[in-house]
């Protein structure tokens, strides 16, 4: 079983890292563009498999497409990453570029691949890999929402005082910091819905800081967050690769399910072998379905500048 991953940027290299502390695959192939950077990484990491006890093989390419032939999985997370008081979709014009040509090269080594893309904006860069692809539809996930609902749960076990594990919330829509739709009124805290515990303004709050979560970090940080990307693509990897039928929320193909065509978008899939297999069906309020809308409404206009 490999699993590639393009970019051996923070994203890149800590998706790598967590994959293989989990130690469920065989070989990870981690690519750049620049010279010796994902060599450097890769054996970097490698020397941790000692401490941390580990048999999954990192290996490091500059640019190579022919080292990641054969592949199973591939998540794809080249591309800029934006910068304090950037928006995901300002990043549209550069990363369209590249992600179409990633797509190009490992379908041509990999025709068999789920093609996992992490690259912003987000569910933009899925459809159009999607459609650079060729691929089945199952075989093309957005990762998105299963970041943006780890950081709700963040927020929601902050508040609660309540270990995130716990916590049973999901964040649907486009992966955006005005699109992403947090559903707290499903949210729940071990079956319990977690409104019985939170003030209709500590409701608002957290949803408000959950939709701006990225953004709070790259504030903070100076560049766009990567323990919790990585660790949601790995666990997403993961799901894929030991067929675990997880549950998450991925921005996926939609053909008339939630009322959208042709767009990707995020809503909550199960995760397997297949890719995404299945979309969960849910059953939203007035007002959830309005924002969904608006959701999908901001995301097919991102997609329009695809073809100008
Ligand atoms: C984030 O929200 C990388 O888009 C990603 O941190």
């Amino acid at each position: 079983m490999k699993i590639t991953i393009i970019g051996a940027g923070a994203v890149g290299a800590t998706t790598a890292d967590n994959i293989a502390r989990a130690n469920f695959a065989e070989e990870v192939v981690l690519l750049d563009i620049k010279e010796g950077v994902a060599e450097g990484k890769a054996q970097d990491m490698m020397q941790t498999a000692a401490l941390l006890g580990f048999d999954t093989k990192i290996k490091g390419v500059t640019n190579d497409y022919l080292q990641t032939a054969g592949s199973s999985v591939a998540v794809i997370t080249s591309g800029i990453p934006r910068k304090p008081g950037m928006t995901r979709e300002e990043l549209i014009g550069t990363n369209a570029n590249i992600v179409k040509t990633v797509v190009e090269n490992l379908v041509k080594h990999s025709p068999e691949i789920i093609i996992l893309v992490v690259s912003n904006p987000m569910d933009t860069m899925t459809y159009l890999a999607l459609k650079t692809s060729g691929l089945p539809k199952n075989r093309i996930i957005g990762m998105g929402g299963a970041l943006d609902s780890a950081r709700f749960k963040f927020q929601l076990a902050t508040k609660l005082n309540a270990s995130p594990s716990d916590l049973n919330a999901l964040v649907i829509g486009g992966h955006g910091d005005t699109t992403m739709i947090p559903l707290i009124q499903k949210a729940t805290w071990n079956s319990l819905p977690v409104t019985q515990f939170l003030t209709e303004e500590e409701q608002t709050d957290i949803v408000k800081k959950t939709m701006v979560g990225g953004a709070t970090l790259t504030a903070l940080i100076g560049t766009s967050a990567w323990y919790a990307p990585g660790a949601a693509t790995a666990a997403m990897v993961k799901s894929i690769v030991l067929n675990e039928n997880k549950l998450f929320t991925a921005s996926v193909y939609l053909e008339g399910e939630m009322g959208e065509d042709d767009i990707n978008i995020g809503v909550p899939v199960i995760i397997n072998k297949k890719g995404w297999d299945r979309i969960v069906p849910l059953e939203l309020t007035k007002e959830e379905q309005a924002s969904f809308k608006a959701s999908a409404e901001a995301v097919r206009h991102m997609n329009a500048v695809l073809k100008d």
